[in-house]
């Protein structure tokens, strides 16, 4: 695991979107593995700004995000079809029609079922991740257990409180999701996780500890042979991490 320290919030979205675009420059036609959250939002600015301003060439990317919630449709201001959309891909030149999103209206079945036949055709080249205060990657939520591929998540309550600051009420967010599973995640060519916000105890469960623990599932990137991490100096500083 590759260990980067930013000195702000600017500088690690920087980093980012160099992993992203020399992915993106070596190999036009690439797959990018998505993630929403606010962690990834100053990447996705500045690679929009880079394909505006620099010629990044997104013409040939293909993408698959990581989850959705169920029960969503996607003009839904929270459903994270919308947010990739608003985000990115309506500031970039990507074809609209090679980006995917799990569907999360309809029937539950046949929705997950398109994802994972999504998955099983996409080669992903790079999968971004941000990681919630419990450690979790995607909707993959501690447990005993973990699953290899794209399946349905009930959120734990303190995800439930994490991402109330989305919604108008607590009560509006939803409590399933689709995600993809922890070998879906794994078999990405390459990680690029993002740590931004209060996440000190899931940070020092990945960075100071070697167990591999699906109680933690960010620790499963410990895995992963090529995985970038990425967090801010004040992080790094509150859990006393010196890389
Ligand atoms: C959600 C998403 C995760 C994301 C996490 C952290 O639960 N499903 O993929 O990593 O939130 O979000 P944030 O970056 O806003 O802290």
């Amino acid at each position: 695991m590759r260990v980067i320290i930013g000195k702000d919030y600017e500088e690690v979205s920087r980093l980012a979107a160099d992993e992203i675009e020399k992915v993106v420059r070596e190999k036009p036609a690439c797959t990018l593995g998505l993630a929403t959250g606010s962690s990834p939002v100053g990447m996705y600015r500045e690679l929009s700004r880079r394909c505006r301003e620099e010629g990044l060439d997104f013409s040939a990317v293909r993408s698959v995000n990581l989850d959705e919630y169920v029960g969503l449709a996607p003009d839904h201001e929270q459903s994270y079809r919308y947010f990739m959309d608003d985000n990115l891909f309506d500031h970039i030149n990507i074809d609209k029609a090679n980006t995917y999103v799990a569907r999360g209206v309809g029937d539950p079945d046949a929705n997950l079922a398109e994802f994972n036949a999504v998955l099983e055709k996409a080669d992903v080249d790079i999968q971004v991740l941000g990681v919630g205060p419990d450690g979790h990657l995607g909707f993959n939520e501690p447990g005993e257990t973990l699953w290899d591929g794209a399946h349905m998540e009930t959120l734990d309550e303190s995800t439930v409180d994490a991402n109330a600051r989305f919604f108008a009420s607590r009560d509006e967010v939803p409590r399933r999701a689709f995600t993809m599973g922890m070998g879906n995640i794994l078999r990405a060519g390459k990680l690029l996780l993002i740590i931004s916000g209060r996440k000190a105890e899931a940070a020092k469960r990945l960075l100071f500890s070697d167990k591999i623990d699906p109680r933690c599932p960010v620790t499963f990137m410990r895995l992963h042979r090529d995985a970038v991490v990425l967090l801010e100096k004040s992080l790094a500083d509150e859990i006393g991490y010196q890389g």
